[in-house]
């Protein structure tokens, strides 16, 4: 049977690997975003989903690959793989990365409610924990960074996200549908990997992101197994490697850059400090690309 699944922000640096993968694995995609795809593996409809009517109209369309199909009747969706959104400050003004985000992803759950698809992966992000765009060092409350810390961002892209998981929940309340909601490292692509050497020699460059890394790829499979495993209800799900974007030891970047913070549990040689046991416990996911494998040696 075929499985469709609309993915938002697929012509973005991570959506796109999650629409490559889903196509991959026989899954129908139409991907929703201002500007089309790099490599248009699937079908883009150019949508801005900070207009509920677009929303509206563009998740009762019909997922068909060309217009020229024999069939070009609207079908349900399976699932929905929200990733569009401005994902970072600076970029534009504060309130614009609050509303785009905020507005796009109440209207894109508001939908999914409403046209009782039961099943929406959300990108969160590793900002809700409140450091990385802090207005200046910041320590965290404990390490490693778990889905239970009391999240109390200052940022405008980092309270979006928080609000986004809050509206997650809210729908997730009325409707019963399945809403995993991914709190992403910091996702790289394959060629990210030639600025390790630059990384290496300077620690301090992702002390803001706890030296967090996910490979795009393997967010994709977390996004695939995440459409696969039914019935989670409302879940906050960390995504990140196993390991530090360091190839100094956990203990030592801790020594160096967060002297004082308390560490609540023992940690391996280069374990990753954005914790991802919840999402190998409830997806059994499996991390695939290691950044001492990839970059450039
Ligand atoms: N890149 C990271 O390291 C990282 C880390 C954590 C979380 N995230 C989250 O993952 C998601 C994807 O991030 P990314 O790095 O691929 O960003 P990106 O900017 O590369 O892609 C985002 C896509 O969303 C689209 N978009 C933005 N506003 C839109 C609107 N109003 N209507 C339709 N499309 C719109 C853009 O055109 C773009 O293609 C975002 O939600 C981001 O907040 C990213």
């Amino acid at each position: 049977m075929t499985k469709r699944v609309i993915v938002t922000g697929g012509s973005g640096l991570a959506g796109k690997w999650v629409v490559e993968d889903l196509v991959a694995h026989g899954y129908e995609v139409l991907n929703l975003d201002r500007v089309p795809m790099a490599k248009p593996v699937a079908r883009t409809l150019i949508t801005d989903l900070t207009d509920a009517g677009q929303v509206f109209n563009a998740m009762a369309s019909s997922t068909t690959p060309k217009e020229f199909d024999d069939d070009l009747e609207p079908k349900p969706i399976d699932a929905i793989v929200h990733f569009a959104a401005i994902p970072r400050i600076l970029v534009t003004t504060d309130n614009e990365v609050f509303r785009i985000n905020v507005m796009a992803t109440y209207n894109v759950l508001d939908a999914a409610s409403k046209l009782g698809i039961k099943k929406v992966i959300v990108a969160s992000s590793e900002t809700t924990y409140g450091i990385v765009f802090a207005h200046r060092h910041r320590d965290p409350q404990y390490f490693p960074l778990d889905e239970q810390y009391p999240v109390d961002p200052m940022d405008s892209y980092a309270m979006s996200k928080v609000i986004n998981e809050v509206t997650a929940k809210a729908f997730h309340a009325r409707t019963g549908a399945d809403i995993y909601c991914f709190r992403i490292g910091n996702v790289l692509d394959p060629v990210d990997y030639q600025k390790f050497p630059g990384w290496l020699k300077d620690p301090g460059l992702r002390k803001r992101i706890a030296w967090s890394y996910i490979d795009g790829r393997d967010l994709a499979t977390a996004c695939r197994l995440g459409i696969e495993k039914d019935g989670l209800g409302f879940e906050v799900m960390n995504v990140a490697a196993d390991d530090v974007s360091s190839d100094l030891p956990t203990a030592e970047l801790l020594k160096r850059f967060y002297p004082g913070v308390p560490v609540k549990k023992q940690l391996g040689q280069f374990e990753t400090l954005l914790s991802n046991e919840k999402l190998k416990k409830l997806l059994g996911w499996q991390q695939q690309y290691r950044w001492r494998e990839q970059a450039p040696r």
